[in-house]
């Protein structure tokens, strides 16, 4: 049988989930997860595969023979910033679980937002029962930035509810019913009917700092709760948090539901936590189910090794 290359595995996950995912996955080959402490000065030269999420800085030089990096999560912006990356494929995680939940969550703060949650929320601890004006989801055009994998299923799933739905993104698009805008040219038309905006977009150059006072200020304010609603999913890297803060308290933004933040994990002291139109969950939006993502590994790597071309591979002039 030939010689299978161990694989090192480098996941700031929750160190138990790892452990029981690794029960039974990459069968024949040789695992070594740097979380246990054995593995702590282990020589890493001749390896050829790790996987990776929010590595130390020294991996690469530890282990300077990799032929294929693969990403734990589907965004790469934590492994692109890592000294020394070499010049091999890196492969991101594409799964119908990680798009599934990502779908779950833009839908279900849609929904909150759309159905007044938090405003009942206060009434029903104040112990008032009263009727506010319910738009219907048609009512509200959702515009969703950023149209790969998530923003396309979340779109998607957001038109079966009934939300009128756009979208923007580097290339231009077709899908069906929807209509889409690209690039600069596009994003101020597309803005304009976006009543609620959903971040979906990969950190890169181009897309730091994209959520900032000129963009919100450019949204649609003729929606039926008459100033818009921010939903990030995406990178926290893409908003610049003073300028949201200031939009949120000036009326600028309605509300806001955030899952990424500019610095993770958000601080105790920060506003985002206490104010009323926000929702704070912590980058939980969409996590990878360890199994699923050792399973896409195992299967990248079959194809890598019988000379089938690999899937998911970030193009690095784009940063995604
Ligand atoms: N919060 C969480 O738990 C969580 C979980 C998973 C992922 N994420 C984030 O979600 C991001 C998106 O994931 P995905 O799988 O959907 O990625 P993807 O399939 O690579 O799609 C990225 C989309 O963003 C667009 N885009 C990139 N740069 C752009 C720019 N400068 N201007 C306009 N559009 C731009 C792309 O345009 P083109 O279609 O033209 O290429 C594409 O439509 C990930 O990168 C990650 O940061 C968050």
């Amino acid at each position: 049988m030939p010689h299978k290359s161990p694989i090192i595995i480098d996941l700031k996950f929750i160190p138990l989930e790892v452990m029981q995912a690794l029960k039974g996955a990459f069968s024949g080959r040789e695992v070594i997860n740097l979380a246990d402490v054995e593995h702590v000065r282990r020589d890493l030269r001749g390896i050829d595969y790790a996987v990776v999420w929010k590595s130390a800085p020294d991996l690469f030089s530890r282990a300077p023979d990799l032929k294929v990096v693969f990403s734990g999560g589907a965004g790469v912006d934590h492994v692109l910033t890592l000294p020394g990356l070499p010049d091999v494929p890196l492969v991101r995680f594409v799964d119908r679980s990680l798009t599934t939940r990502m779908s779950e969550w833009v839908v279900m703060n849609c929904l909150l937002h759309l159905r007044q949650h938090r405003a009942y929320e206060a009434r029903a601890k104040a112990h008032v029962w009263e009727d506010l004006s319910q738009p219907e989801a048609a009512d509200v055009t959702v515009g969703v930035m950023g149209l790969g994998v998530l923003g396309q299923d979340a779109i998607k799933k957001l038109g079966v509810l009934g939300f009128r739905t756009v979208g923007w993104s580097r290339s231009k698009k077709a899908i069906d019913g929807v209509e889409t805008f690209s690039g600069g040219e596009g994003l101020e038309a597309f803005l304009g009917q976006t009543d609620f905006l959903v971040g979906l977009l990969p950190l890169t150059d181009e897309t730091r700092g994209i959520f900032n006072a000129g963009l919100f200020s450019k949204l649609s304010r003729s929606g039926p709760f008459g100033a818009p609603v921010f939903i990030n999913g995406g990178r926290g890297g893409s908003q610049v948090e003073a300028d949201l803060l200031a939009a949120l308290a000036s009326g600028v933004l309605r509300a806001a539901s955030l899952d990424v933040f500019e610095q993770e994990p958000l601080s105790r002291d920060s506003p985002f936590w206490d104010m009323e139109n926000v929702y704070v969950t912590p980058h939980v939006a969409a996590s990878s189910d360890v199994r699923a993502l050792f399973s896409h590994v195992e299967h990248q790597i079959a194809r890598f090794e019988s000379g089938q071309p690999l899937e998911y591979l970030v193009d690095r002039s784009a940063g995604y």
